[in-house]
């Protein structure tokens, strides 16, 4: 049986890309970033991971505002890097896995969330800037099999925080009872808080964000119990992206171990971070 080895979550700012293009990750700017970057990268290689499951949500690239899924899943071999205006980057495309795309699209019906089902789309920097984070970039191919899972955050009506946390709960479903035997994780993509336009463009809240980062391991409840008003509110129009790393922790058990948690700002008119964790070990009076 296929097995969920880790929870992972990672802001996906352009500019992270742009600093990885133009090899600028050692300037003084960026370096306290990358810094803490790198750990996590470690921690991520110790899980031996086959398959990454990735939440993120598309930027009007894929989807444009005319049509938005509020659910889709990848069910295709392969996934083409998106045009977002200044023609393709040229990190390679990802490997992705229809049959298990498939599968998660066929356990979502089943448990009453009804998905978009996506055989042929191409992917923006929300998917590749943690992709590149986590796992370095490759020269020819990506060391993991791409499921991507598109949740809509650009457009009202946004999902639940709680519906995201939901859905994750049935992702895990999905992947313990695929067949096989390979290593997944789960990476919960966007935030942390930023608003890129209107009367607050450019807030942040640093204050919230470390607590997110800590409540999202140890208080998820708290974190999907909140309206979707109160993510714009305390995180950002923008920030309310953070919904989708409930559908990672949805995915994980009750009790989580943190490997690794790093948090800078501003990057771009963001606060970043990055979270690696792991399902707690069973206590000595825990059955299986
Ligand atoms: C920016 C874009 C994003 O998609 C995001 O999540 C954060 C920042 C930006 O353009 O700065
Ligand atoms: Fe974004």
């Amino acid at each position: 049986m296929a097995r969920l080895v880790g929870g992972l979550g990672s802001s996906h700012v352009p500019s992270i890309a742009m600093a990885l293009d133009k090899g600028l990750t050692d300037t003084p700017d960026w370096k306290p970033f990358f810094d803490g970057v790198a750990p996590g990268r470690d921690r991520v290689r110790e899980m031996r991971p086959d398959v990454a499951v990735v939440v993120f949500n598309d930027h009007g690239n894929a989807f444009f505002f005319d049509r938005v899924p509020t659910f889709a899943v990848g069910c295709a071999e392969r996934y083409a890097i998106a045009d977002e205006g200044w023609g393709p980057r040229t990190v390679p495309a990802f490997d992705g896995h229809a049959e298990f795309g498939w599968h998660l699209a066929d356990t979502l019906v089943a448990e009453s969330f009804d998905p978009t089902v996506l055989q042929e789309i191409e992917v923006d920097h929300g998917l590749q800037v943690p992709m590149e984070l986590f796992w370095g970039r490759p020269e020819t191919m990506w060391p993991v099999r791409v499921v991507p899972v598109f949740v809509n955050v650009i457009q009202h009506p946004i999902p639940l925080p709680s519906r995201c946390h939901a859905f994750g709960r049935v992702l895990r479903k999905a992947i313990e009872s695929f067949p096989g035997d390979e290593r997944f994780v789960v990476v919960g993509t966007g935030g942390l808080s930023h608003q890129l336009q209107g009367a607050r463009a450019g807030f942040v809240n640093p204050d919230a964000d470390r607590a997110f980062l800590r409540d999202i391991a140890r208080d998820p409840g708290r974190l999907a119990g909140m309206s979707r008003e109160d993510y714009v509110r305390v995180f950002g129009s923008e920030g309310a992206e953070l919904i989708m790393w409930l559908v990672m922790r949805g995915a994980m058990d009750p009790e989580v171990v943190v490997r690794h948690s790093h948090y800078f700002v501003p990057a771009s008119m963001t606060g970043v971070g990055m979270l690696v964790l792991e399902n707690a070990p069973l206590r000595s009076n825990q059955s299986i």
